[in-house]
Parts: structure tokens; sequence; C-alpha cells
């Protein structure tokens, strides 16, 4: 664990399974950092994070999406694929077994990975979309992501709806609205959330991060430190796949 002695861990560790335990109504909030130890990288790390990566970022908008689908789907459907073929880490099956246990009442996720449900989370509202199916630009018809996938094999991009629109992935482009899942969710933190447990997030997106806001504690698990760091009730260092499942021996151990 990066700059917190062992002992000192363990004590944090107590801690937050003391929170979770006691908490009624306890959620999850992660970020791209909750998948890395299943292959997929995230954004912001130094090195590996996607965003650093100019052109990424340029296309990766509405309206770069509108001006050149097919080169939008050229770039990230190779990508997404490999998100959709990962399969779910320890930090995913920790958050489930929390849910199944009745200490996590749901979990929010800006991924669209997939990889909470697929690890066995129930409840989870995915704010930022999801790569399940893809949605007509004109008339919100949804198709199967799959459609994306033959139009890219056959060479006959961008893939389009039977009425002829462009079919679109649903997932949360730079400069677009919310997922309705991002309203589901902040509707029922608005109805009380007495612990967040936040994971591999850089709480550096709104408004995304605005729903870590609406909790009475937080507890941080994320490998650098973010700017929420000093409102955390205990922030754990270190890598998420390691972490959480310890963290499930400690609420269990009580
Ligand atoms: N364990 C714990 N933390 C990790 C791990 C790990 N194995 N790997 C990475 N992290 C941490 C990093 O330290 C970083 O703080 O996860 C965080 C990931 O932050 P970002 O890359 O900014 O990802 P995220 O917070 O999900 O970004 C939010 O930005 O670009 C948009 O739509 C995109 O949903 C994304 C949003
Ligand atoms: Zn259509």
């Amino acid at each position: 664990m990066t700059g917190q002695s062992d002992a000192r861990f363990e004590d944090l560790l107590d801690r937050a399974a003391r929170l979770l335990r006691e908490a009624s109504r306890a959620y999850a909030f992660t970020g791209a950092g909750v998948s890395t130890e299943s292959g997929i990288p995230d954004f912001r790390s130094p090195g590996t994070g996607l965003w650093p990566n100019p052109e990424l970022l340029a296309l990766a908008t509405g309206d770069a999406f509108r001006r050149d689908p097919v080169r939008f789907y050229r770039t990230f459907i190779p990508q997404w694929l490999k998100y959709r073929e990962a399969e779910p880490n320890p930090a995913h099956r920790a958050l489930a077994e929390l849910e199944a246990m009745g200490k996590l009442a749901g979990v929010i996720t800006q991924n669209i990975d997939g990889l909470h449900r697929k690890a066995g989370s129930r409840t989870v509202w995915e704010v930022h979309g999801h790569l399940r199916r893809l949605v007509c630009s004109d008339c919100r018809a949804d198709a199967p992501f799959e459609t994306a996938t033959e139009a890219l094999e056959k060479e006959t991009l961008p893939p389009r709806c039977t009425c002829g629109g462009v079919l679109r992935p649903d997932v949360v482009l730079f400069g677009e609205a919310m997922a309705p899942d991002y309203e589901r969710a902040f509707a029922v933190l608005r109805q009380g959330c007495d612990l967040m447990l936040v994971v591999g997030s850089s709480l550096t997106v709104y408004p995304a991060a605005f729903l870590v806001e609406l909790a009475r504690d937080l507890v941080i698990v994320n490998r650098d430190p973010t700017p929420y760091d000093d409102r955390a009730a205990v922030v754990l260092r270190g890598k998420a796949g390691e972490i959480l499942p310890r963290l499930v021996a400690a609420v269990k151990a009580a």
C-alpha cells in the first residue's frame, strides 16, 4: 500500500468496514480505475491513461461523432470490443458480494464496460451509458451493438437504422447530456446516502462527481490522490482488486 504503513492500513480498513456495517444506505461510486485490473486502461493515469492522446480525446465528442461517424467507429470499436470481452476482476466481484450481503444498495458507475453487471451486481446505474446497444440518431430506435461490428467488418460504416438514420453507441460523449441513469441515481441518493464507497475514480469529471457530494460519509479506495480525499472518512490507497476483497473480509469478520 503506497504511503500507508501496514498497521495504519489495517486500522483504516477496519474503520471502513465498520462504516459499511453501520450504514443503512450505502452505495458504491466507481470509475475506470475499478476496471484497469481487467485489462481496460483508464483515462488519466500517467502513462497509461487514454486521454493524454489528443486525437482520441478530440474524437470522443458528440460533434466529432456527427461530423465523421466512420472515423469515430473505426477508432473506438476495436477498443470497445476489448471492453466487451473483458472479465470482472476481484474488485467488481467484491462489490457484487457486498450487495448480496445487504451492505450495498447499488453501484453507480461512470464506466461503460458493463463489468459490474457481469460480476453479478444487480442494481447498477450507468451514468455514462453502456455498450449493450446502439440508438438511432433520428428515430431513437435501438439496435444491437453487433450492428456496428458487422458494419466495420463489411466496410459499410456507419451502421444505419432501418429508417436510414445513423446508429450511435448508447454512451455519453463529451458535451452531451448524461444518461437517464444519472437522474435515477440522483433521485435515489437524495432519499438518503449515509455512505458512498468510491472506487477507482479521479473524481474530476462533472456532473458525475456531484453524486459523491450527496453522501454523508465517504470511503475512497483509489491508487492516486483525489480532490475529495480531505473530505473522506477513510482513504485506502492502492489497487482496488487487492483492497476490496480485504474490505469484504473485514466486514464479514465483525
Ligand atoms: N485500483 C485503484 N485505483 C485505480 C486503479 C486500480 N487498479 N487503476 C487506476 N486507478 C485510479 C487512478 O489513480 C485514477 O485516479 O482510478 C482513477 C481513474 O481516473 P480516470 O482515469 O479519470 O477515470 P474516471 O474517474 O472514471 O473518469 C471519469 O471521465 O473521460 C471521462 O467518461 C470518462 O467515465 C470517464 C470519466
Ligand atoms: Zn431510425
